[in-house]
């Protein structure tokens, strides 16, 4: 009979397609091929009702059992593919969790900024605030409200760089006591870190550079307590050790002025002459200081019969060179990380 023939040749191509199919995708195309709705199987599958009944019995048998190995043969193949293509996609998808993870790089705070934290932290601990002003500056709190009138030679002192009209980079932290005692009824104590600008540039001078004010208005308020002050910062800064001296000096905005020295650290103050760090002078100038100028008081509607008051400015910069014996004060600003990674 032609059709059983048929139906074994059939059978025998499509097992061949399976065995051949190498992924589920072409399986899917062979199962369509010869099970499908149009397949020649199915055809003959439709037309066994109008076969004779003597090869209905036949044909349907031989149709059944072909489809059926056929069906079996796909299911086997289907479970082998879908395995080897989850075993690639896996592979292809697999972490390596032996590889090297990203490292984050670890900064460190810049020795600038560790002088500074230290010296506020002090005075933080000694009850001061802490203030910061703008470092754009009008003339006006640069210099006139700290008695530096307009055409006063300590303007020209500053090396100041101008912007428009009235307007300074701050050469210094001082408008900060201005600002502060402006809005703060006395008495006051505080402290304002900040950087400031001057047109200078050599091993030692850069045009920004940092400083820390520190204002204390009150009643009854004397050079004394300002030494004590200052006194005990330095052995903060510095060590218990630490000898301090205050020199006569002159600034506008405080009367008398001082500048204090603190015992040179390299070679305990004997002043060895050939001391890299106080080149054989004993003393390490750390800061200019005073009792705030009356006139100043005045100025910002303090009653200076009522009040008295002491200020400072020092420059944590040259602070860290000193600590950390740095003699290039330009390294602190070039941002290199081979410096920076050393603190
Ligand atoms: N502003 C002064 C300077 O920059 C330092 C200073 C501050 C002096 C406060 C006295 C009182 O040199």
């Amino acid at each position: 009979m032609a059709s059983e023939g048929r139906i074994e040749e059939i059978k025998r191509a499509a097992l061949g397609e399976i065995s051949a199919a190498t992924t589920t995708d072409e399986l899917e195309a062979v199962r369509v091929r010869y099970l499908g709705r149009s397949a020649e199987l199915t055809e003959i599958k439709k037309s066994i009702g109008s076969l004779p009944a003597e090869e209905r019995k036949v044909v349907g048998k031989g149709v059944n059992v072909a489809s059926g190995e056929i069906e079996r043969d796909l299911q086997s193949r289907r479970e082998e593919l879908a395995a080897a293509e989850q075993e690639a996609r896996l592979r292809a998808e697999a972490v390596d969790v032996t590889l090297p993870g990203v490292t984050r790089e670890r900064g460190s705070l810049h020795p600038s900024l560790r002088v500074v934290d230290d010296i506020v932290d002090f005075f933080v601990g000694l009850g001061y605030g802490v203030a910061e002003g703008p470092e754009v500056e009008t003339d006006y709190y640069n210099f006139t409200a700290l008695n530096i009138p307009p055409g006063h030679p300590a303007r020209g002192m500053q090396d100041t760089f101008f912007l428009d009209e009235g307007l300074v980079l701050r050469t210094h932290t001082s408008p900060g006591q201005i600002r502060t005692m402006l809005t703060r009824e006395p008495p006051v104590y505080v402290v304002v870190p900040g950087k400031v600008y001057r047109r200078d540039s050599d091993p030692t001078h850069t045009p920004m550079f940092h400083q820390i004010e520190g204002l204390a208005v009150d009643r009854g308020l004397t050079l004394a307590h300002l030494k004590g002050t200052l006194a005990a910062m330095a052995r903060h800064v510095f060590g218990e050790e630490v000898g301090i001296r205050l020199r006569p000096s002159y600034f506008q905005f405080t009367e008398p002025s001082v500048e204090l020295d603190v015992s040179c650290f390299a070679c305990d103050g004997r002043g060895d002459p050939d001391c890299r760090v106080c080149k054989g002078a004993g003393w390490l100038e750390m800061l200019g200081a005073g009792m705030v100028d009356p006139a100043v008081l005045s100025e910002v509607g303090y009653d200076p019969e009522e009040f008295t008051g002491f200020a400072f400015g020092m420059g944590p910069d040259r602070m860290a060179m000193t600590r950390y014996g740095i003699s290039d004060l330009r390294l602190f600003f070039e941002g290199d990380l081979r410096f920076l990674e050393q603190f």
